[in-house]
């Protein structure tokens, strides 16, 4: 099984700020969506809190310390291992937040990080520094969205 991550960050790794999204680029939205659709993907339970619901057509895996936290349309587990026993797609994408990327980071064979040339001051989760000598960097698409760039990137582990 392939572990991949995926991301929306901020010229200085800004992922979130009161558990919420920074970054609202429809286009970023669609292609988060149709990279991710069809795989299992895991995340953190504050990361599920943030969303009106599991993600539709999506085996929703949800981590957390809490045993009887309930997570309606997803499945809970307690572990790195059990979140990665649960996926069972060729690819399982790792959807955050700041706590699972840096958890999975070791693990990841790609990552795809949607580069937005833009700052937030008040940001309170980041995207871990990784070592980017380590992977090969494909520039799938660059989109100017009202002044502002986005760079969609793959980084594939050597
Ligand atoms: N820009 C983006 O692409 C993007 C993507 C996703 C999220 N975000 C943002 O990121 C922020 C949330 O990130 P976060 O780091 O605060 O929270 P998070 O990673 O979503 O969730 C953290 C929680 O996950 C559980 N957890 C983490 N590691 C675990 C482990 N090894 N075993 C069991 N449970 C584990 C714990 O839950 P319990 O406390 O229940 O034990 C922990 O409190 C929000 O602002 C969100 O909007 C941004």
């Amino acid at each position: 099984m392939k572990i991949a991550m995926i991301a929306a960050v901020g010229r200085n790794n800004e992922l979130g700020k009161n558990n919420d999204l920074i970054w609202h680029f429809k286009e970023d939205m669609r292609f988060f969506k149709e990279t991710t659709t069809g795989c299992a993907v895991i995340m953190g339970r504050k990361t599920f809190e943030s969303l009106p619901k599991a993600l539709p057509g999506r085996k929703n895996i949800v981590l957390t310390n809490n045993i009887g936290y309930e997570a309606p349309g997803a499945q809970t587990v307690a572990t790195i291992q059990a979140a990665l026993d649960a996926a069972d797609t060729e690819t399982v994408f790792i959807i955050g937040g700041a706590a699972i990327y840096a958890s999975f980071l070791p693990l990841a064979d790609e990552i795809y990080l949607t580069e937005i040339d833009a700052e937030c001051a008040d940001a309170d989760t980041f995207f871990p520094r990784f070592d980017k000598a380590q992977y090969t960097k494909s520039i799938m698409q660059t989109l100017c969205v009202n002044n502002t760039t986005l760079q969609f990137a793959r980084y594939d582990k050597k």
